[in-house]
């Protein structure tokens, strides 16, 4: 069977900070609240920038370096400027990525791993050697900044991924998807009216979210066969330090094998397992062998798990 790897990770962060202190002087708030209730002290926020900027400079930063020309190009995102162009056109044309299937996908924070699962199919099923991936967000248009239950909680920003097949060392193990859609409403953003400023049922989604990272651990190392001893590495999408902890904590993993960053960035929907990701890789942290665990969650209710053999 063909092998899929992860052949490059790119980033991007516009470079303006809304911290816990300047939020202080917004709302009623302190930080000392947002850190203990979320472990974020800072985000990034786009301010003359748009969402498919961000995308595309993502992309750039995922392709630099590669003179490789991908033949297919799908954009996560449920925070672009239009409709129509979608993103991943508007991120195809800066790019010279002409001719090629480009679409957007939306399944909330969970966009990434759904938009790595279609890109991996069609590699698998068809003629498609090289995948880009891009998430891009901008949370901060969807935000109402006088209500201080959401507006701590998110920033901007993009993550992209290169897969391909001629590079299959990152190999691309398994992925797994899926909806509780009874819980459809659970987080809403967009919508006329009332509905247009994000907002959720927090505690609900909170269980949701630890219940299920939990659930698929145990499944992705089932279905690689993973044995005690292994190394491994979970990226989950980063909406909550203290959703981590209590994964953590009830499933006996220490918390050094969570990869977080979410005191900088805060919670940037599908871009936020990529920049974990990024960062991670740099920092040199996994080795040949390792097993890395990507994870997502949000709206819809909506989850994706992918597992990565370095
Ligand atoms: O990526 C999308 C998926 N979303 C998530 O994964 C989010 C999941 N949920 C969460 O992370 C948490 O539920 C939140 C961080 C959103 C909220 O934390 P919580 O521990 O569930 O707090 P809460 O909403 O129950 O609020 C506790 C108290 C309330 O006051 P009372 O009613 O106890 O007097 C809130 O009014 O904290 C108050 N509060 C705040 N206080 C200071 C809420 N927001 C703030 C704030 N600063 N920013």
């Amino acid at each position: 069977m063909k092998k899929i790897g992860l052949l490059s990770v790119g980033a991007y962060l516009p470079e303006e900070k809304l911290t816990n202190t300047d939020l202080e002087k917004m709302i009623d708030t302190t930080d000392e609240w947002i850190t203990t209730r979320t472990g974020i002290q800072e985000r990034r926020i786009a301010k003359n920038m748009l969402c498919s900027d961000l995308a595309t400079r993502a992309a750039q930063d995922c392709l630099s370096g590669f003179h490789t020309h991908p033949k297919l190009i799908i954009s996560s995102t449920s925070t672009n400027e239009y409709r129509f162009p979608y993103q991943a056109s508007t991120v195809a044309n800066r790019l010279g990525l002409i001719g090629i299937p480009a679409f957007d996908l939306n399944a909330a924070c969970s966009g990434l791993i759904y938009s790595m699962a279609v890109a991996h199919s069609m590699m698998m099923t068809g003629n498609i050697t090289t995948a880009l991936v891009t998430a891009g967000e901008r949370m901060s248009y969807f935000v109402d900044y006088q209500d201080r239950t959401s507006c701590i909680l998110f920033g901007d920003g993009a993550s992209a991924l290169l897969l391909s097949s001629d590079h299959p060392e990152h190999e691309i193990l398994t992925i797994e998807l899926g909806t509780d859609a009874t819980g459809s409403d659970c987080i809403i953003m967009g919508g006329p009216e009332q509905d247009f400023y994000f907002r959720q049922a927090g505690k609900q989604v909170f269980k949701f979210a630890v219940q299920k990272m939990g659930e698929l651990i145990d499944s992705l190392k089932k279905k690689i066969g993973w044995k005690a001893g292994e190394r491994f590495f979970i990226l989950p999408h980063q909406a909550n330090k203290r959703m981590m902890e209590s994964v953590a904590k009830d499933k006996g993993i220490p918390l050094e094998n969570f990869v977080i960053n979410i005191e900088k960035y805060g919670n940037t929907s599908s871009a936020s397992i990529g920049l974990a990701l990024k960062e991670a890789w740099e920092k040199n942290l996994f080795q040949k062998g390792d097993y890395l665990f990507l994870i997502g969650f949000g709206g819809g209710l909506s989850w994706g798990a992918a597992a990565i053999r370095w």
